[in-house]
């Protein structure tokens, strides 16, 4: 059966210090309560060394945020899939809203970031998702529906098993305007059916579904509580350990 997980997004926030403290806090937590769920935290390429170095990633996964479409070379500033892999991470976000807004990543780019992912023994982490526009012309369904077939459905049903989505509705995010649970729960299952008609029931039964956009300790019960929601990508409050721990309890 799928995992439930709640897995953090830090984005371009902390020093590598404040991240080493913050990594700690969150994983002496989870010694302290076993959680109920898979729990990950996806941090800045440069703190995956020395993050790696104080938790203990049978309590506490990690991952990286992104990483590049190429193998290797001159890529100046890019950090490729075994670079990440090299770190022990085991996680990587691969299509968030904001690297395909502001970095111009598109399905092609990211076809090859993912085949990259898995080929080094990374877990995706596919973010999909509306803007504000599409959630109001009524155009959502078929937007996430394309972003999930151009992006992944060149996948074998074997590596397809590996994909962990996160539906983040791009005016969820950061915004403190959530998705209500009903509405995630409508674009999970969709998103679920869509994978059916593809890959077949079993896989898409298998495959974790996480909502992302202010997902919080106060919501995140409703929306957890949803049969098709499968735990949450978080970002904002995932960077204080109270919140993050708060969002994990809600399983
Ligand atoms: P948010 O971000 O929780 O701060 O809304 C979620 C995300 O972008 O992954």
């Amino acid at each position: 059966m799928r995992k439930n997980i709640v897995a953090g997004n830090w984005k371009m926030n902390t020093t590598v210090a404040e991240g080493v403290a913050l990594a700690k806090e969150v994983n002496e937590a989870l010694k302290a309560e076993k959680a109920n769920c898979d729990v990950v935290i996806c941090v800045p390429f440069t703190h995956l060394c020395p993050v790696a170095a104080v938790i203990d990633q049978t309590v506490l996964g990690l991952g990286a945020e992104n990483c590049a479409d190429h193998t290797s070379g001159a890529y100046t500033g890019e950090v490729s899939a075994s670079m990440v892999a090299s770190t022990t991470a085991k996680y990587v976000i691969l299509g968030h809203s904001e690297r395909r807004q502001y970095y111009g990543e598109t399905s092609e780019t990211l076809r090859e970031k993912v085949a990259l992912a898995l080929a080094n023994g990374l877990k995706p982490i596919f973010c999909i998702g509306e803007v504000l526009a599409e959630r109001e012309n009524g155009t959502y369904n078929e937007v996430v529906r394309r972003q999930v077939e151009e992006g992944l459905f060149n996948l074998s049903a074997e590596d397809f098993g590996k994909i962990i989505l996160a539906y983040e509705p791009v005016w969820a995010i950061g915004t403190g305007k959530t998705a209500t649970a009903e509405q995630a729960e409508d674009m999970h299952a969709f998103i679920r059916g869509v994978i059916a008609e593809k890959y077949g029931k079993e896989v898409a039964e298998n495959t974790s579904i996480l909502y992302g956009g202010s997902c919080k300790p106060s919501n995140a019960a409703e929306l957890f509580a949803k049969p098709d929601v499968d735990g949450g990508l978080i970002g904002g409050a995932s960077l204080k350990c109270a919140d993050f721990m708060g969002i994990v309890k809600a399983f």
